[in-house]
């Protein structure tokens, strides 16, 4: 899709769909559209048009088409108001078999800048394109839908430049979270440990970035214990994913680590079959991980940023671990192995450990890490835990400037003791049950002294969804991606 930037008023563009946005409760659409005036809004109104949010008509107008979308009531504006906006848009004319829209750079307030707005615009409309059809044949009927062009029209020839920027931002956004999905989305018969290995070797290339990948036989011998203790029962050998992104004097190092089970099985503690297939999502940290690091360097972000993402899988065999089983992790603590499916904590206690070595000043982990935060949270926000408050602060106001939102949980001591083994400096499971998530993230902290401040994020009921969004059709979310990078532009 080919995304052009131009200046003028929406209704002297031909040859697309112009995209005009209502909102709820106001009579006319003058308000916001002076220049189309009372026609369009005899128009609306003769469709019934409420302007409830992502509300579509496709109506004539003369010779033209025009698109009147639902942006809600003014008062609940919102940037990601936009996003969806530009979302439905572009899904609509898609769905009717148009290949052009033509979509304005909105000058509201609460939208931001103009730079942001048309980075909103092309994230919303890009992501809300998103699907994974590499799989299937696309029937006969559906085969021409798609869309060639998307032009942003700026009112003054003054905001181009500027709508020229935030068009390449958000391009940029678009694409590593498409990769995501797409890496999340595709089976695991097909995204192997390996796949990942050769995705961040792809990307290392491309963008110029340090490549490091420890496979299985390495780990074993530099005392990997954790991610090895997973691995051992599977035919795939586990890889061990280093991205270094080094741009001159950074003014910070970000240390980014992603659980990368590419299938979860529980292994001997197999997981009962109602929707087992959903574990190649298992995978979504580090593919979050993947992505960022590619965007950040293309957007040539001015911090040192670290990315370490632990693959394998988690599978039952004769070679697999067992429960009772004590392993060694790297950082030289042992581990009870009381539960074969709690694995991510394993696999991620490796990666904390080996990021010490590069001194980040922040250390972010990302993981589906458990069941327990997709009862407590659900599919609308991601799982914070730290004791750093303005990490916390940090990261809140990010998730809610991007819509990936967190909400935090306690990460008090008391919960620590819970982790103790009897035989082995931790056990990887409580006996009771209870705090899963924070409990899962004590065991963690184990790992992480040293380390300037950490933030774990769990993802688990986030990185995928069962009902269509707007922007996140149903499947893969590619959660944390945007987040993360949002976190590290307004790092200052
Ligand atoms: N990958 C799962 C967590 C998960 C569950 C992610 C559902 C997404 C959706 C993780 O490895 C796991 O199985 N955790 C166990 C831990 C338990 C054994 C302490 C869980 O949550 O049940
Ligand atoms: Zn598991
Ligand atoms: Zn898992």
């Amino acid at each position: 899709m080919r995304i052009v930037v131009r200046s003028g008023a929406l209704n002297q563009v031909h040859g697309a769909i112009r995209v005009y946005g209502a909102l709820e409760g106001e009579q006319t659409l003058e308000k916001l559209w002076p220049a189309a005036g009372r026609e369009l809004t005899q128009l609306a109104q003769g469709a019934g048009v409420r302007g409830a949010p992502n509300e579509t008509a496709l109506l004539p107008l003369g010779k033209a088409w025009v698109l009147i979308v639902g942006l809600g009531k003014a008062k609940e504006l919102s940037v990601d108001r936009l996003r969806q906006f530009a979302a439905t848009a572009a899904r609509t004319v898609r769905a009717r078999g148009h290949t052009s829209l033509a979509l304005p750079v909105l000058k509201e307030k609460v939208f931001g800048t103009v730079e942001q707005v048309a980075q909103a615009v092309v994230e919303g409309a890009r992501l809300g394109l998103y699907r994974y059809d590499k799989l299937k044949q696309i029937p006969k009927h559906e085969q021409g839908k798609r869309i060639d062009e998307l032009i942003l029209v700026a009112e003054q020839p003054g905001d181009v430049a500027s709508a020229k920027h935030g068009v390449h931002t958000g391009e940029v956004i678009a694409e590593a979270v498409s990769l995501v999905r797409d890496l999340i989305n595709g089976p695991s018969n097909l995204v192997t440990p390996t796949v990942l290995a050769n995705e961040a070797r792809r990307i290392a290339k491309d963008h110029k970035l340090k490549c490091t990948i420890l496979p299985f036989e390495q780990l074993k011998k530099l005392g990997f214990g954790g991610i090895v203790g997973v691995a051992q029962g599977s035919q795939h050998p586990a890889q061990f994913i280093v991205l270094d992104y080094a741009p001159a004097r950074p003014k910070a190092t970000f240390a980014l680590c992603g659980k990368g089970i590419t299938f979860d099985t529980g292994g001997i503690n197999l997981k009962p079959a109602a929707k087992m297939e959903q574990m190649k999502y298992d995978m979504s940290g580090a593919a979050a991980v993947l992505g960022t690091l590619q965007a950040a360097a293309t957007l040539k972000l001015p911090y040192r940023i670290i990315g370490i993402a632990a693959c394998t899988e988690n599978m039952p065999s004769g070679t697999a671990q067992k429960p009772g089983d004590v392993l060694k992790t790297l950082s030289g603590k042992t581990v009870e192995v009381l539960n074969t499916d709690a694995e991510g904590r394993l696999v991620l206690s490796d990666c904390l450990h080996y990021a010490k070595r590069f001194k980040p000043d922040v250390t972010i982990d990302l993981a589906t890490l458990t069941g327990a935060c997709v009862v407590a949270l659900g599919g609308e926000a991601v799982g914070l835990m730290t004791k750093d408050d303005r990490l916390a602060q940090r990261i809140s106001q990010a998730g809610d400037r991007t819509q990936e939102r967190v909400w935090r949980l306690p990460l008090w001591d008391e919960y620590g003791p819970a982790m103790k083994s009897d035989i082995a400096d931790l056990r990887n499971v409580t006996n009771t049950g209870e705090a899963g998530t924070i409990t899962a993230a004590k065991f963690l902290e184990e790992f992480t002294e040293g380390l300037t401040s950490w933030a774990h994020l769990d993802i688990a009921g986030t990185a995928w969804t069962e009902r269509d969004k707007p922007y996140v059709p149903k499947g893969a979310v590619g959660i944390g991606v945007r987040l993360l990078l949002e976190l590290m532009r307004s790092w200052n």
